[in-house]
């Protein structure tokens, strides 16, 4: 057993826990939003980003961006809930940088605030695949390409998937569903070194929320519930994605980092 922890100083020690550079990184819904703002977070740290998300306007926005600002990019536009266009993502992010070792699995939609007496079957049935399936497919498909070298997943989850929102049946249940099939996919994933863990984000400012940000009511009621009093900002995602893909979480997996402004505190 060493107790050194820094044989090399306290500098290289600091910037060797968040070392991820030159990893590479497939992310979906990257072209806006929270996977917009974790693609910057991981470009930031010198990660190659592969951008996935159905708007190839979108994608190509946020790419151009990111290359101006220096970073290596790709893009592919995708349907998460389609297994051909996942394994068509793959193949292209394998074609472009060679090596996946971070996936975020972030694509996701809530576009109904519905209880499930009024949920349609459909309405039900387009969370599913977005949501849950989307992740499903995504680990499926490309978490193997991490196995040996090993790697990181991150699957969006939510404060919905810890507790009920009310009026969000369908949204609930696929956030919950992300947080089981994350902690079994680490069980079997652990031997080959690929870490599974999951992000649960409380209200951000996103196009997702947007009927709660023009509400002013609603939005009152969810920042006196919100220990610090207001909605997330979308840099305020961007550190705990960079952390779970990095060597600071190296004995994490099977997990859930809540980044919910102290709203399950309560
Ligand atoms: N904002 C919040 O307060 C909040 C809270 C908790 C959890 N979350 C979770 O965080 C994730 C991102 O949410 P957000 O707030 O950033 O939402 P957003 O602004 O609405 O962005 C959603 C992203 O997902 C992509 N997407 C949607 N359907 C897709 C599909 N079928 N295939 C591929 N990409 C798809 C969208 O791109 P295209 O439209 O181009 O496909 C977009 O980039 C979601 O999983 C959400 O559930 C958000």
């Amino acid at each position: 057993m060493s107790d050194d922890l820094a044989p090399h100083g306290l500098g290289a020690f600091a910037a060797s826990m968040f070392d991820i550079r030159d990893k590479v990184a497939i992310i979906t819904g990257a072209g806006r939003g929270l996977g917009r703002a974790i693609t910057f977070g991981l470009a930031a740290q010198g990660v190659k980003v592969f951008l996935a998300g159905r708007s190839q306007k979108t994608l190509e926005a946020a790419a151009g961006e990111l290359e101006e600002l220096g970073a290596e990019v790709g893009l592919q536009p995708t349907n998460v809930g389609d297994e051909d266009d996942v394994i068509a993502l793959k193949d292209a992010a394998l074609d472009r940088f060679g090596r996946v070792d971070i996936l975020v699995n972030n694509a996701g939609i809530n576009p109904y605030y519905l209880p499930a007496d009024r949920t349609d079957l459909s309405q039900w049935q387009e969370l599913i695949d977005v949501n849950l399936t989307g992740v499903f497919l995504c680990c499926r498909h490309i978490g193997p390409a991490m196995f040996g070298h090993g790697g990181s997943i991150i699957n969006m989850s939510s404060i919905a998937g810890q507790v009920g929102l009310g009026r969000a049946a369908a949204y609930c249940a696929t956030k919950g569903g992300v947080e089981m099939l994350t902690r079994d996919l680490a069980i079997d994933w652990a031997r080959h070194k690929v870490r599974v863990n999951c992000l649960a984000p409380g209200f951000f400012e996103t196009d997702l929320t947007e009927g709660i940000q023009n509400n002013p009511a609603l939005s009152d009621k969810i920042n006196q519930q919100t220990l610090l009093g207001r909605m997330g900002r979308l840099e305020e995602i961007a550190g705990a994605a960079v952390f779970l893909a990095s060597p600071a979480a190296s004995y994490m997996t099977g997990q859930t980092l809540c980044v919910d402004g102290g709203w399950l505190a309560r």
